[in-house]
């Protein structure tokens, strides 16, 4: 059974093990580093969950995908979103989770901000194909955007207008 849910700060083990898993396996795919979040204690997680917002996907129990979204405090900022932490377990891919969390964020977002931006590493297709299936359009490209092990990461910048 699957059930997509908002994280909640008791959900901050479970949540730790899948994002370092991430980290972990598509250093690519994401600004933080596995070496950096692997020595943070387990309340870091804890007060992640509790100061934004994160969609969980689980099945039979297990969390197996997230997606979450931040929102600035900026008062000049604060109507943009920033999706972040897109990732779904090896083995639950192309089965519809990702579209489940990310169906819960936007329906979140809506009520929060005005549109929402996200980075995408220029090579992944697949993750760019879901942003372009829920709607977001790339507007921008960053050279360089990010340095794994001495290879440079050129991002897509993706927007998606709640209105639209
Ligand atoms: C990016 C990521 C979240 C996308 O999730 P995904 O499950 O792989 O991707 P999709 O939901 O788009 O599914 C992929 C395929 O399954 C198909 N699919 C989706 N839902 C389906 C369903 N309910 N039933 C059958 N097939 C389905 C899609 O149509 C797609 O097919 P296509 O490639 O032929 O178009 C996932 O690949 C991932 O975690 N990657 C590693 C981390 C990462 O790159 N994160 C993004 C950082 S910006």
């Amino acid at each position: 059974m699957t059930v997509v849910r908002r994280l909640l700060p008791d959900d901050a083990e479970e949540y730790r093990s899948l994002r370092l898993e991430a980290l972990h396996r598509h250093p690519e795919a994401f600004g933080s580093s596995h070496a950096e979040e692997s020595t943070r204690p387990l309340s870091s997680f804890a007060e992640r969950i509790a100061g934004g917002y994160i969609a969980g996907g689980f099945v039979d129990g297990q969390l197996d995908a997230t997606a979450g979204l931040l929102v600035p405090i900026q008062a000049k900022s604060r109507h943009k979103g920033l999706l972040w932490g897109v990732y779904v377990r090896g083995n639950r891919r192309g089965s519809g989770l990702a579209d489940a969390v990310m169906t819960a964020l936007l329906a979140h977002a809506v009520e929060h901000v005005e549109q929402i931006h996200l980075s995408v590493a220029a090579t992944n297709k697949r993750a760019i194909g879901l942003y372009e299936r829920l709607g977001f359009e790339a507007y921008g490209m960053e050279p360089r955007a990010l340095k794994v092990d001495g290879i440079y990461i050129d991002e897509l910048l993706m927007v998606k207008f709640m209105d639209r």
